[in-house]
């Protein structure tokens, strides 16, 4: 099952309550957070009828939730499929399937504790902060690049996303792993087809290529592991193939799972951070030269980009037992949303939440969630996001955009389609 749905549908939702918005509007995708001032006024939970199940947008709401261990990823560890009417696992999806079995993401404790412990001494602050030195070569290799690619074919302006933002947080992932940096733009690409399974709105199309990157990414891992079990080697995949807890090992599916899914939240939301951070910095009028003059204002610059236009706008979570939460009749399996999109800008929260302002004080956000499933990935995600930024702009202080960018139409994800910048 690849995105969290739900599966019967809710009964005896009050019309007040009710809110519709098409995910897939252009307009919506463009810019939801007209939508999401629309449930901060009401400031109550929303019954979203396109999703078909309720949402939550405030920022109170959303941290406790993410919080709170009576949700869940999972759910048949507490019911059965009958139970919750969730349908067999089907044939045409087998081998995507397969890499989410074993996802961190989707898996309750204890299995997500177990496996959780094993990787997450790859990705503590004192281990990334290593990385700083590679990440900022990698940076300004890539602004040479294609400074020097316009000078030749006297071009005036080049894609942000295709030549800045995208290869950094790509090749870091696959180094830490240790697969070669030139395998970057093969692993980008299986991923791309992988996570369209979580996109609103997936048709067969869409899973039958997922399944097809699924099998062909699996087919090449299970090469490389073959070959680190005869030559291990200093990298992460060779520290999850012998790595042991209590006498235990990784199966070579939770290998799998674990390095499919860091491969692809390692680099898919820190790219559109990147892109969306620029983007927000260059409408903002601010003068760049400010935002970056100091450590801790750089990360402050980067917490307000993930604050005021997040990547990630929608996670969900299943019910685990009938319940009443805050008034709402919540039934075992049913699934909540919460939007972390709209958490960010709440009014209740932040002052002026809709203003980017890299020097508020206010800026503690939502966007690598919260709770056992906090994103593992944070520390190194920041520091990748403050070097590329600060680089860039320090690089190029008269970067301004050649043209108005454009989101992907693929909610809840949210990133630019391409974003051409000018710099001379
Ligand atoms: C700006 C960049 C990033 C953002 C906004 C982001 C956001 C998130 C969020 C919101 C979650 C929690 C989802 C939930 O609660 O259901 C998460 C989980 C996760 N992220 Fe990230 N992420 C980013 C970068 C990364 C990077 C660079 C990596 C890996 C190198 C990574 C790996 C993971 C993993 C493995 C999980 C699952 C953790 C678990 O379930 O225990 N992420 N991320």
């Amino acid at each position: 099952m690849a995105a969290i749905v739900q599966l019967t549908p809710y009964t005896n939702i009050p019309e007040t309550a009710r809110i519709s918005a098409d995910p897939q509007a252009p307009g919506f995708v463009q810019n939801p957070y007209g939508f999401y001032q629309q449930l901060h006024a009401v400031s109550a939970p929303a019954f979203w009828d396109q999703y078909g199940h309720w949402c939550f947008a405030s920022f109170k709401d959303v941290s406790a939730l993410l919080r709170d261990k009576r949700f869940g990823r999972e759910i048949l560890h507490v019911a059965t499929r009958e139970e919750i009417g969730m349908p067999q696992p089907q044939a045409h999806t087998a081998d995507f399937d397969l890499t989410e079995q074993y996802s961190l993401l989707n898996l309750e404790p204890p299995g997500h504790t177990r496996l959780r412990t094993l990787v997450n001494r790859a990705f503590v602050s004192r281990h990334v902060e290593q990385l700083r030195p590679r990440i900022l070569k990698l940076a300004n290799e890539m602004i040479d690049a294609f400074q020097d690619i316009d000078a030749f074919q006297d071009q005036d302006s080049v894609d942000l996303i295709k030549a800045f933002a995208a290869p950094i947080p790509a090749i870091i992932i696959a180094e830490m792993i240790g697969l070669p940096a030139e395998s970057a733009p093969q692993l980008l690409a299986w991923s791309n087809r992988m996570v369209a399974m979580y996109m609103f709105g997936v048709t067969r199309e869409v899973e039958l290529d997922a399944n097809a990157a699924a099998a062909e990414f699996t087919d090449y891992l299970r090469g490389v592991i073959a070959e680190r079990r005869k030559q291990p080697r200093e990298d992460l995949l060779t520290h999850m193939i012998t790595a042991e807890q209590n006498g235990e090992r990784l199966s070579d599916e939770e290998v799998l799972s674990t390095v499919i899914l860091l491969l692809n939240a390692g680099h898919e939301a820190t790219v559109h951070t990147t892109g969306n951070g620029v983007k927000s910095i260059l409408e903002s009028g601010l003068d760049p030269a400010t935002l970056f003059t100091s450590d801790a204002q750089t990360a402050a610059t980067v917490e307000e980009c993930l604050r005021f236009d997040a990547p990630l706008h929608l996670f969900t979570r299943y019910t685990l037992s009938d319940m009443d939460y805050n008034g709402i009749t919540l039934r075992k399996g049913d699934v909540i949303g919460m939007l972390m999109g709209a958490a960010n800008r709440d009014p209740a929260r932040f002052a002026n939440a809709s203003s980017f302002d890299p020097f508020r004080t206010d800026g503690a956000n939502v966007s690598f969630g919260a709770g056992i499933h906090f994103c593992i990935g944070a520390p190194l995600a920041r520091i990748e996001l403050q070097i590329a930024l600060s680089t860039l702009f320090e690089r190029l202080p008269r970067l301004r955009l050649a043209e108005p960018p454009q989101y992907n139409d693929v909610y809840p994800f949210h990133g630019l389609q391409k974003l051409m910048v000018r710099w001379d």
